[in-house]
């Protein structure tokens, strides 16, 4: 009669934490045999695990092992016993393994795994290497940390429509959709949602899609991607930096708490930031810029080259302030001795990597939003109930958005803004 074993992970295995007798499902990563042994790495959701099987002792084990390919799902049952030589201390000496699929060649080789652009083609299948895995438990952690700091603070979670017609960002990055003959598009932010939810909740949060239709391919572009956004009633700006730095924070400190192993696999050194972060003004942000050869008219935006410059100048993450209003969407408030410049903040990591966040406080009285919209020529309809709102108790509120790819990457240390995303969506990818 068959021995009785116990269904276990791993996880469980590593840790000391599972019987004697173990029955662990999962895939086979890597295979070598050395004379009559035969080594299999299990990986199954939870980690790695080597399974070992004796030609001569347990040969139908050892066959059904030897016939496994690489990536084959498998059933394997066994012993536990401590070996130094085998990954994390512990084996598994099979007495028993099943194959529940085959899986034919494995098409990612090595020198296949040297191209980009085809680790991306084959996304559905790399996404099992383990850099990608520990992307995206890092990434998970970043998620999970502001699901808790939010809670913790008071802020209530809401969701918003995705087919909107209102664009908060602009029309150059609108993805249109045909709403039945009429003309909609895909929500960039919801942030205006938000806003009309401060009444009824005072602090809000979100966490959804969002969609640019953003021609520029860089390392932080993406065409689809999450995003957390914040409101708060009854605020200004200096406020609403702090919730930023928080919240950063508690990722960045949760990442260090329970993904120290995924940090290694990715080679990343992760520190937790000082808190409060430094401000610095976008005057001094540009001077910065101008010292390194990166200099840009007073009004735009920092570009691509400049921001990397200045973000480069910092260790740590920091704000940077009052940005034009030239370089800023309509709602934002500016200041009253200086209707040029905004009070608002973006969030920049450092090492080159940029904007995280984007902030500010949010024009609350009526007839200043509605000249603004109409000095800058936007439509009145569209924005009609945004406007609306200012009419029935609308008290100062800031808030800000951070994207949840652009924070992963910088946190993980990736390169480039897709291996932060599962299967990213890019200019030049909308597939697999
Ligand atoms: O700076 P953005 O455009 O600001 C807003 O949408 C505000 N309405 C948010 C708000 O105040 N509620 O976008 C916010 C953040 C950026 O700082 C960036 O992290 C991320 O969203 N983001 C992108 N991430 C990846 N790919 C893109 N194309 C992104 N565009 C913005
Ligand atoms: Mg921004």
């Amino acid at each position: 009669m068959k021995e009785r074993h116990s269904v276990s992970t791993a996880a469980e295995v590593l840790a000391g934490k599972a019987p004697p007798q173990v029955e662990v499902r999962g895939w086979v990563a890597r295979k070598h045999t050395v004379g009559g042994l035969l080594f299999a790495l299990i990986r199954d959701g939870t980690g790695y695990v080597q399974i070992s099987a004796r030609r001569g002792t347990s040969d139908s084990a050892y066959d059904a092992a030897k016939e496994a390919t690489k990536e084959s799902a498998v059933i394997v049952r066994g012993s536990v016993r401590d070996d130094r030589r085998a990954p994390g201390g512990k084996e598994i000496a099979a007495t028993d393994f099943e194959v529940v699929s085959l899986a034919e060649n494995w098409p990612i080789t090595r020198t296949a795994a040297r191209s980009p652009g085809y680790l991306f083609d084959k996304r559905h299948l790399s996404i099992r290497g383990p850099k990608a895995i520990a992307a995206m438990r890092i990434r998970a952690e970043v998620i999970g940390a502001a699901f808790d700091y939010f809670r913790e603070n008071g802020f209530q979670l809401i969701s918003a429509p995705t087919f909107v017609q209102a664009a908060v960002e602009g029309g150059s990055t609108l993805f249109a959709v045909d709403y039945f003959g009429k003309k909609a598009s895909l929500s960039q932010s919801a942030q205006f949602y938000e806003e009309a939810a401060l009444p009824a909740l005072q602090k809000v949060w979100i966490f959804q899609p969002a969609f640019r239709a953003e021609k520029s391919k860089t390392a932080k572009h993406l065409t689809e991607f999450w995003m957390i956004e914040s409101e708060q009633a009854f605020t200004s700006q200096p406020e609403n930096m702090e919730v930023q730095e928080g919240l950063l924070s508690k990722m960045v400190e949760r990442v260090l708490e329970r993904r120290q192993a995924e940090l290694k696999t990715l080679g990343r050194t992760l520190r937790q930031p000082d808190m409060p972060f430094m401000r610095m003004t976008y005057d001094e942000a540009r001077g910065i810029a101008e010292k390194k050869g990166f200099g840009f008219e007073w009004g735009d935006d920092l570009p691509t080259e400049a921001e990397k410059a200045i973000s480069l100048s910092q260790d740590s993450p920091f704000f940077i302030t009052d940005y034009p209003l030239s370089a800023r969407s309509f709602y934002h408030m500016t200041y009253p001795d200086r209707p040029k410049v905004t009070m608002s903040a973006d969030l920049i990591a450092p090492e080159g990597v940029g904007e995280l966040a984007t902030g500010g406080q949010r024009i609350h009285d009526y007839n200043e939003l509605m000249s603004r919209i109409t000095s800058q020529n936007l439509p009145t309809e569209s924005f009609s109930w945004y406007l609306e709102l200012r009419k029935f108790g609308m008290p100062p509120h800031t808030g800000f958005g951070i994207g949840v790819e652009r924070c992963t990457r910088w946190i993980a240390g990736l390169k480039h803004i897709r291996s932060a995303s599962l299967f990213p969506r890019t200019v030049s990818r909308i597939s697999p």
